[in-house]
């Protein structure tokens, strides 16, 4: 058992790793400023919308295997380990901001007082725990008060904890063997498969993947993962504008790419783009690391002009409908957060959208099933709903935004007895399109030609 301190731990991120470490048996405090979200945590309530979360945190609350504090200090002299979880959002010329790491690394300068490991798990560039090294060293001596190690967090929205307990794999970055070694022992009950609550993911069959890399090397690799994806995401998007150009039908074409076993069938969904906090930060914090080391991510670049380029085929779908005036036009936006299965908004290329067509005057009305209270505080004017069937009740075109169950199990038949069915853009691929042709409703596909 470990004393562990999660700095951050009321983010996605820092949440997930601390109910994650503390369902290992370790004993975890969860350091957070957001009061209102520790208050929540402490009656195994999430801000955070994660699958299977709240039953294992109330558990975990009341076997005091995890506690939640807004004080630094008390976290710092409870631990042996810290795991750093903090935000690095994007400046506006793309680069990473460091200042909550900053912060933080000058607070544990000035705590520290025996030896502690620093487990970075934010995503930072290449260069940052050099910084936090440095900072730490003003006042400590590394190797002997404390080490830097990066261990890079592969988690998606939602889907965090099943992330944690089954992960693809375990990347440890650190030049230290002492470091390593207390990593090694954090992680061996995950890896044993050994859990101090019930946790429906563990799979005691399969062998986690337990990578021990330099630190530099750790970073690189959770960059170039996410990278990797947000390609494969531009990438089938392309091949989806293609694909409607020249007749294909993009459903048989993701699953003849797929059938590749070099290409494999997952990640490969059209759509608006890749949104979320992470994909299109990271890609940016990536191209500016290349500039400043005078590289060219030509790769890269396009990536991301892609990515934007998709909102306006989304655009074009509505407006090929009904013309270039939206003025007053019905639009239902089905899917609010950047993906679904989640409550974020942030960075949802949806809520764009929906900014996007009521600039020009169109009515808009959106859908989500878990982040519509989320929407509303980012946008308080927005008029959105969780009840399905009013928001679709009037539209007179639905666009579906993202592949979430629910859209798929739509009754269309009701529309039938409308005066004029509504227009479906189906921007997932994902409705049944031979019911929708059966009952007469138009719609159109990203990536298939109608
Ligand atoms: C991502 C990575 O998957 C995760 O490993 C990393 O730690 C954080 O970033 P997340 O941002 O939660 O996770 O979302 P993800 O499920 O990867 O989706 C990102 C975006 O890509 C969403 O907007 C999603 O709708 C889109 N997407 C995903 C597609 O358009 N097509 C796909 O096939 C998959």
């Amino acid at each position: 058992m470990t004393n562990i301190g999660v700095i951050g731990g009321a983010g996605y991120v820092g949440l997930v790793t601390g109910v994650g470490l503390a369902a290992l048996g370790h004993k975890v405090i969860s350091m957070d400023l957001d009061q209102k979200r520790l208050a929540m945590l402490r009656s195994g309530k999430s801000a955070v919308y994660e699958d299977g979360l709240e039953p294992i945190l109330a558990k975990l609350n009341e076997m005091k295997q995890i506690s939640f504090t807004d004080d630094q200090s008390e976290t710092v002299r409870n631990s042996d380990v810290l795991f750093i979880a903090v935000g690095t959002p994007s400046l506006s010329d793309g680069a990473a901001d460091l200042s909550a790491v900053i912060a933080v690394a000058e607070h544990l300068r000035d705590e520290i007082s025996k030896y502690t490991v620093i487990v970075v798990k934010s995503t930072v560039p290449v260069g940052t725990l050099n910084i936090v090294t440095d900072i730490l060293s003003q006042k400590l001596t590394e190797g002997e008060d404390f080490d830097v190690v990066s261990n890079p967090e592969f988690l998606r929205e939602g889907s965090g904890l099943i992330d944690f307990f089954a992960p693809s794999r375990i990347i440890v970055g650190s030049n230290s063997e002492r470091a390593n070694a207390v990593l090694r022992e954090i992680y061996e009950p995950l890896l044993a498969g050994s859990t101090v609550v019930d946790v429906p993911w563990i799979d005691s069959n399969r062998e986690i993947p337990y990578v021990e890399t330099d630190a530099v090397s750790a970073q690189l690799t959770k960059y170039a993962a996410n990278a990797f994806l947000a390609t494969r995401i531009s990438f089938i998007n392309e091949i989806a504008g293609l694909s409607e150009k020249v007749g294909g039908n993009i459903g048989d074409i993701v699953e003849g790419l797929g059938l590749d076993p070099r290409i494999g069938p997952g990640y490969l969904q059209p759509g608006i783009g890749f949104g979320g906090p992470c994909l299109d930060k990271d890609l940016r914090a990536l191209i500016t690391v290349a500039g400043e080391n005078s590289y060219e991510p030509v790769m890269f670049n396009g990536v991301l002009q892609r990515n934007e380029l998709q909102l306006r085929e989304v655009m074009n779908k509505i407006t090929s409908v009904v013309g270039a005036s939206l003025y007053q036009k019905r639009i239902a936006l089905l899917g609010l957060a950047f993906k679904e299965g989640t409550n974020d908004v942030r960075h949802s290329l949806s809520m764009r959208l929906y900014r996007l067509l009521t600039d020009q005057g169109a009515s808009v009305v959106g859908h989500d099933y878990l982040a519509v209270e989320e929407a509303r505080e980012m946008e308080p004017e927005i008029n959105a709903s969780d009840n399905l069937e009013s928001v679709i009740a009037g539209a007179e075109i639905i666009v579906v935004l993202n592949a979430d169950a629910g859209y798929r199990q739509i009754d269309w038949s009701g529309f039938e007895s409308r005066e004029t069915s509504p227009f479906v853009v189906d921007t997932r691929a994902t409705l049944d399109h031979d019911s929708l042709s059966e009952l007469g409703i138009k719609f159109d596909v990203i990536g298939s030609a109608n």
